[in-house]
């Protein structure tokens, strides 16, 4: 398995990865890969693709956000959407994608990478609850447990507070869990 930053060629294969992964949710999600495209520059992102046999099996995308310190704002990283194709699961595929990603911000001396997901997945990475660490998350629709972060070399103590996501999570209305009933 190759891992690799997403090249210009690669859109459509990437949509596919999750118009499959993630079944009903699929378009939506498509649709914020689409947009949180425009935000990784060279400086600014991280789009990664797994490839296997010539063929897009996996991707990741680290995009900005700001936790609003007391201090200062802070440039962050998102991780996610994260998405492999249903018949690679398993193989450590999406194992691999965030740990080379993780390994490439930690270089780029981003401080922290914050996460929406399931614990029983991301606490393998070394991921922990959020608030419990002092920071706030975006959303009361995102269950505790889930909002996560991982702190790399870069962090310092100071960097504390809410965690603002980026324009296109709310564009897409990607952003917890949403209650039909409330
Ligand atoms: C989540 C996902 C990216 C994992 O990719 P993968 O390549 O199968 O994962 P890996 O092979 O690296 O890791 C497999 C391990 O993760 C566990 N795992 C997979 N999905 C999990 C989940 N949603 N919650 C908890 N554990 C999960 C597996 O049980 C397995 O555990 P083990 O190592 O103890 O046996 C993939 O299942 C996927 O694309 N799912 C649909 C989209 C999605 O939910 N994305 C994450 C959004 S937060």
């Amino acid at each position: 398995m190759d891992l690799r930053e997403e090249l210009p060629g690669d859109r459509q294969d990437v949509r596919e990865v999750h118009l499959r992964a993630f079944g009903d949710h699929g378009l939506v999600v498509a649709g914020l890969v689409d947009s949180l495209r425009d935000m990784v520059t060279a400086e600014n992102g991280l789009s990664l693709v797994a490839e296997q046999d010539g063929r897009v099996v996996g991707h990741v995308m680290f995009t900005r956000s700001l936790l609003d310190a007391p201090r200062r704002l802070v440039d962050v990283r998102v991780l996610g959407p994260l998405g492999v194709r249903p018949e690679f699961h398993e193989r450590g595929v999406g194992s691999a994608l965030v740990r080379h990603g993780l390994g490439i911000l930690a270089e780029r001396e981003v401080p922290l990478v914050f996460v929406e997901g399931d614990p029983g997945y991301y606490s393998r990475f070394g991921f922990a609850p959020g608030g419990g660490l002092g920071f706030r998350k975006p959303s009361l629709r995102i269950p505790d447990g889930a909002f996560q972060v991982i702190g790399l070399p870069a962090y310092e103590p100071w960097m504390t507070g809410t965690l603002v996501y980026a324009e296109p999570f709310w564009r897409h209305d990607a952003v917890g869990l949403r209650d039909p009933d409330a």
